[in-house]
């Protein structure tokens, strides 16, 4: 049976993305080329990679994967400038001292320049900062060494940096956990006030590291409203859903996944792509953070280590009975 793409079934909607790395496209390019329009690096535009040393950037992997994309005629997005994450510690601290406010901002604003004009024009849209939201308490922002360094103007200042340096490319802000009610409320707070504040903030990324427990699907549309309502561009950026709740210690035995939650998982994907087209004026682009299930970041970084199975490829690299639901429209 001729398996139709995906990213051509979602050609009138918006485009379909996966995250790879230097190895995926290849192990993966078959799969990448039929049903994905747009990539984005998992790790190789992070800070620690690009820019590991404060006189040293290293674009090699980054390149490779630019390279893929613009061989196979993908968009490419840009991920990420300004994260607490997998950020060197040179970037916060000089002489075994912290560094100082005006001192950090300007290492910030060098690397975006630097690592956006890198890319530029290549790259549609850049994740500018990415997760400086708290998830719980009543503070919204998280406490990272940029906002204890430099306080909250380090958000503001790197849209406008981006913006300087690449005026074409869409400049995102990413998080997870943006459908929980509670953080969903602090995230509208940081985008509301950024955005009186003048900064040029085009679009919000919903990550997207989903599981069949949670979410549900009207929290799902509750929070596209609540963002879209900002007047902001949205995105998937990071999509995966788990066949497990990342508190679930259950580990499953070796060999093919329960049924039953298979069953599950392709409903929920059904039912949030059906959400995900009624909201084609808003959302530009869905992302999965992976390729097929032989390759999840899932299955390495929470315990226990188990087989997610998270996408819409198995395995064997054989669309599941969630890619039929989600193409069969
Ligand atoms: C976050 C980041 C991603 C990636 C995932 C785990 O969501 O935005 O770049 O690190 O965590 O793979």
């Amino acid at each position: 049976m001729k398996v139709v793409s995906l990213c051509e079934a979602y050609r009138d909607y918006f485009s379909i993305g996966a995250a790879v790395n230097s190895r995926s496209v290849d192990t993966h390019a078959d799969l990448l080329k039929v049903h994905f329009n747009s990539i984005t690096a998992e790790n190789e535009m992070k800070f620690e990679r690009l820019h590991p040393e404060p006189e040293v950037y290293d674009f090699e992997k980054a390149d490779i994967l630019l390279r893929f994309a613009r061989e196979n005629g993908m968009r490419m997005r840009g991920h990420t400038l300004v994260w607490h994450n997998q950020t060197p510690s040179w970037v916060f601290r000089e002489n075994g001292m912290p560094r100082k406010k005006e001192n950090l901002l300007t290492v910030m604003k060098d690397h975006i320049r630097r690592v956006t004009s890198h890319f530029s024009p290549n790259l549609y849209c850049w994740d500018v900062v990415n997760e400086a939201v708290e998830d719980k308490g009543s503070n919204i922002l998280r406490r990272s060494p940029w906002l204890e360094i430099a306080g909250e103007d380090f958000l503001k200042e790197a849209f406008v940096c981006a913006k300087e340096s690449v005026p074409e490319a869409s400049l995102y802000y990413n998080d997870y956990n943006a459908c929980v009610p509670e953080k969903r409320e602090k995230i509208c707070a940081l985008l509301r006030r950024l955005l009186e504040e003048g900064a040029p903030v085009d679009g919000f990324g919903i990550q997207g590291h989903w599981n069949i427990t949670a979410p549900q699907p009207d929290e799902i549309r509750r929070s596209i409203e609540a963002y879209a309502s900002l007047g902001l561009k949205l995105q998937i950026t990071e999509l995966d859903l788990s066949l497990y709740a990342q508190s679930d210690p259950y580990r499953p035995e070796p060999g093919p996944a329960p049924e039953e939650l298979l069953i599950r998982q392709t409903k929920l994907y059904e039912e949030i792509f059906h959400i995900f087209r009624e909201y084609r004026d808003v959302i530009e682009a869905v992302t999965f953070w992976g390729v097929a299930d032989d390759d999840t970041w899932l299955d390495r970084f929470f315990e226990p280590h188990r087989a997610n199975r998270p996408l819409l490829f198995d395995e064997e690299h054989k669309p599941k009975a969630a890619f039929r639901a989600v193409t069969q429209f």
